[in-house]
């Protein structure tokens, strides 16, 4: 099969040559000094910028963003149909290279070749390496753009960098809109590569006050580590903000459309974020009947497995990452419909005095959600420098907040502030420690408090709130109950225990003659 990569060479639409067509030129090592910009084509006869391999939505929608941005776009899909149908609909928007067989696709981009592949994480991933493998060339590098675990990413580095070819891991966050309009973009893997594609990929990114929602996090899989982390955020920021719902629908009889003037008032001040203005949007909308979309949505969420992944990961680095666990497992039992119907009819129900709320209620709720999310961030924060020391990978824990500012999921106004944490010199041993969150939470533990307490008297499941509170309950206690375990530990298994009053390790034998000795 031949290559059909020059056939909507005449539908491009001329366009004035912008500042990032120079930046292009010189990733692609054309438009050197001194070489007009312009003569690109002509003098490396006809090649693209780079590839795009997977044209399922997000694979599309990021060759679109890539093409408007005047960048050459070689597109292959394993069943040509998606091609046809991306050149058909918007092969108008940039200057696309159709291939119908990967030979075509990789011999029609620029070397050293970057190729961006879009495909489910797992075994598809490998497939598709291993099927392009013959068609690549020394130092042509391979950036997986989905949403794979970082072992797996850490495995490909390693293993593709023994045949030469260089693998950037690169989580992309935004969507569908955000892959078309400048996503948040999370590459990893070998820094030499990422230099080279870094002209394309801050191009294509969202940009904040002119800062590129793109830097390169560290090596191996940190990309997909980093990505799924603001995945575990994601979750814990939507359970949190589905709580709210619950608290102000359950408590206060709220209609949807009540609920959505709140959270679209909430958007104007410290929560302003994405994922509270799309509540608003989707609590407004109603469907064929009128009615609100959300009271017909059945109430089972999925997950394809970043937040657990998160979990696990905080389980094996040893944190405490209450909330976004808490959220997983709100999703898991989410799942379990048929038995929770089950329980709603052989258990009792709470019977929830309902009231319309005060001004101060709704105040309460709002200050709950915001402590919360700030307890969900320092923990994945927490996580993120965990992982670094842990896997050696020098992650900049700012630059994360700068590029999560704009273009992903999680991207808020209270982004900006974590950035300005982690901006000064002192080392942040905790999000929770610094002046700006430390004086948030406090303010707003009363209200936060008062409304656990109120949403556990009256039987209303708050799991992320209430994890948080009781996380910033323990986290601030010089002093807890774990010298109690420690005692039951050394007295059913000798693991002995240290002391406030003396160095050393000790073991009092419990069973014989209660004697303490130092091990
Ligand atoms: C993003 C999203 C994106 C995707 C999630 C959904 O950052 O753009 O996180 O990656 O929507 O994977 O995850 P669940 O299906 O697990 O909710």
């Amino acid at each position: 099969m031949s290559s059909r990569r020059v056939a909507c060479r005449c539908r491009r639409k001329q366009r004035p040559r912008s500042r990032h067509s120079e930046a292009a030129s010189t990733a692609s090592g054309i438009g050197k000094a001194g070489t007009p910009p312009k003569n690109r084509v002509s003098l490396l006869g006809d090649l693209a910028d780079i590839g795009v391999l997977g044209l399922a939505t997000m694979g599309a929608n990021l060759a679109r963003n890539a093409a408007r941005k005047d960048f050459n776009v070689a597109v292959y899909n394993r069943h040509p149909g998606r091609t046809e149908e991306l050149i058909r609909e918007h092969g108008s928007e940039g200057r696309f290279f159709p291939a119908t067989d990967i030979g075509a696709f990789t011999r029609s981009i620029v070397r050293p070749r970057p190729i961006i592949i879009m495909v489910k994480a797992g075994k598809p991933v490998d497939e598709v390496i291993e099927e392009l493998l013959p068609h690549l060339d020394e130092g042509d590098i391979i950036i997986d753009g989905g949403n794979s675990l970082f072992t797996d990413s850490s495995r490909r580095f390693h293993a593709l960098k023994d045949k030469g070819i260089r693998f950037v891991g690169m989580g992309i966050s935004g969507g569908e809109e955000g892959a078309l309009e400048g996503p948040s973009m999370m590459p990893g893997g070998e820094r030499e590569a990422y230099a080279r594609i870094e002209p394309i990929v801050t191009r294509m990114a969202a940009q904040v006050d002119g800062t590129p929602c793109c830097t390169f996090i560290g090596p191996e899989g940190a990309g997909h580590y980093v990505k799924m982390v603001h995945n575990g955020i994601e979750y814990a920021d939507m359970q949190l903000i589905a709580e709210a719902y619950d608290l102000m629908k359950s408590l206060y009889g709220l209609e949807a459309e009540a609920i959505a003037d709140i959270f679209a008032e909430w958007n104007k001040g410290e929560l302003e974020s994405y994922l509270i203005e799309i509540t608003a949007a989707v609590l407004r909308k109603r469907d064929g009947t009128g009615k609100p979309l959300v009271d017909s949505i059945v109430d089972e969420a999925e997950q394809k497995g970043t937040g657990r992944w998160t979990a696990q990961s905080a389980l094996d680095l040893g944190v405490p990452l209450t909330s976004i666990t808490e959220a997983v497992f709100a999703r898991a039992l989410s799942g379990s419909r048929a038995l929770r119907l089950d329980a709603a009819k052989a258990l009792p129900q709470p019977a929830i005095p309902v009231r319309a709320p005060t001004q101060a209620d709704i105040d309460a709720i709002r200050d709950a959600l915001y402590a919360s999310k700030i307890v969900a961030y320092a923990q994945g924060f927490e996580q993120l420098s965990a992982a670094s020391a842990q896997f050696g990978w020098d992650l900049h824990l700012g630059d994360l907040a700068t590029i999560w500012r704009g273009g992903c999921i999680i991207r808020a106004r209270f982004l900006n502030r974590i950035r300005e944490a982690y901006s000064g010199l002192d080392p942040v041993p905790h999000l929770l420690l610094q002046d700006v969150f430390r004086e948030a939470v406090v303010a707003a533990e009363p209200n936060w408090r008062a409304v656990v307490a109120r949403a556990i008297s009256e039987g209303i499941p708050v799991p992320a709130f209430a994890s948080s509170i009781a996380y910033f309950d323990g986290f601030r206690r010089g002093r807890g109950p774990a010298n109690l375990l420690q005692g039951l530990r050394d007295y059913f298994g000798a693991h002995t225990y240290a002391r406030l009053d003396r160095p050393g390790r000790f073991h009092t034998r419990w069973g014989q003659d209660g004697s303490e000795i130092e091990v």
